[in-house]
C-alpha cells in the first residue's frame, strides 16, 4: 500500500512570534526539494494565522492546532472553537496528546467532542495515543493502546476515518531522548493496524497514515521511518530548529 508520507511538528508551549516568523521562513527555504512529503506544523494559537498566511503558497504545507475547546461556542472564557481555528487557516487539530491527556486530565469523550468538531468543521485530525513506561514494563501496553483506540474511533464511520491520521506516542519517549527501537515502533503500528481491521476494515488499515512520535530527531528518523509501517513522524523537541526538521524530512 502506498501511502502518504507525513512530518509533523508540534512547538508546544515554545517560541515567539518573531521565532516563529524566522523558524517556518527557514523551514519553507529548506523544504523546497521535499514537495512530496506532507509538512504539517502546529504552533502555538496566537501565531497561527501569520504562520498559515506565510505557507498559504507552498505545496503540501499545513498548519494545524495544537488543542481547540470541546464546546463549539459561547460563555467558555479562554476555550478556542475549531470555528475559530478554521476561519485563520488551520487545517489539522492534534488530539489526545499525552500532555492534553495528562496534565489537563482529558478524557475519552472529551476527545471524541474535539474530534466531532474538528470533522464537522472541516478540519482534520491527527490522534494520539500510547502508553505510560510502567505500561510497557508490565507488558500491558498492546491492551492500552486497543483501548485508547477503540473507546473514541468506536464512534466514527469508516469516511470519517478517511480525515484521521494516527500517531503513535510512547509517553516513555516524549521530550526524553529515549525513542522507541525501530522494532518497538513497527511492531506497535503493526498491531494498530490490526485493531483498525478489527473496528473497520482491511482496506482502512492499509490506508490509514501512522505516524510515530517520541524523541525522533535528524538522527534516528531514518531508522523510523524505515520501517514498514511507520508513516512518518510527530516531532516536538527537534520541529523547533529548521535543520532539524528538514533533515527528518529528508529521512524516508
Ligand atoms: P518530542 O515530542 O519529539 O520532543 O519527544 C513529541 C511529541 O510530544 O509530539
Amino acid at each position: 500500500m502506498n501511502r502518504k508520507k507525513i512530518v509533523a511538528g508540534n512547538w508546544k508551549m515554545n517560541s515567539t512570534l518573531d521565532d516563529a516568523i524566522d523558524l517556518v521562513a527557514s523551514m519553507k527555504l529548506k523544504s523546497k526539494n521535499f514537495q512530496e512529503i506532507e509538512k504539517i506544523i502546529f504552533p502555538p494559537f496566537p501565531f497561527l494565522k501569520t504562520v498559515a498566511d506565510n505557507l498559504i503558497t507552498e505545496t503540501n504545507f499545513f498548519v494545524g492546532a495544537q488543542n481547540c475547546s470541546e464546546h463549539l461556542k459561547g460563555a467558555y472564557t479562554g476555550e478556542v472553537s475549531v470555528e475559530m481555528l478554521s476561519s485563520v487557516g488551520c487545517q489539522y487539530i492534534l488530539v489526545g496528546h499525552s500532555e492534553r491527556r495528562h496534565f489537563f486530565n482529558e478524557n475519552d469523550g472529551q476527545l471524541i467532542l474535539k474530534i466531532q468538531h474538528a470533522l464537522n468543521n472541516n478540519l482534520k485530525v491527527i490522534f494520539c495515543f500510547g502508553e505510560q513506561l510502567e505500561e510497557r514494563k508490565n507488558a500491558t501496553h498492546f491492551e492500552t493502546v486497543k483501548q485508547q483506540l477503540e473507546n473514541v474511533l468506536k464512534v466514527f464511520s469508516e469516511q470519517q476515518l478517511d480525515k484521521i491520521y494516527l500517531a503513535y506516542e510512547p509517553v516513555w519517549a516524549i521530550g526524553t531522548g529515549e525513542t522507541a527501537t525501530p522494532e518497538q515502533a513497527q511492531e506497535m503500528h503493526a498491531y494498530v493496524r490490526r485493531i483498525i481491521t478489527h473496528l473497520f476494515s482491511n482496506e482502512a488499515a492499509g490506508k490509514i497514515p501512522i505516524l510515530y512520535g517520541g524523541s525522533c530527531n535528524a538522527q534516528n528518523a531514518a531508522e523510523l521511518f524505515a520501517c514498514a509501517d511507520v508513516d512518518g513522524g510527530l516531532i516536538g523537541g527537534a520541529s523547533l530548529k529548521a535543520d532539524d526538521f528538514c533533515k527528518i524530512i529528508s529521512s524516508f
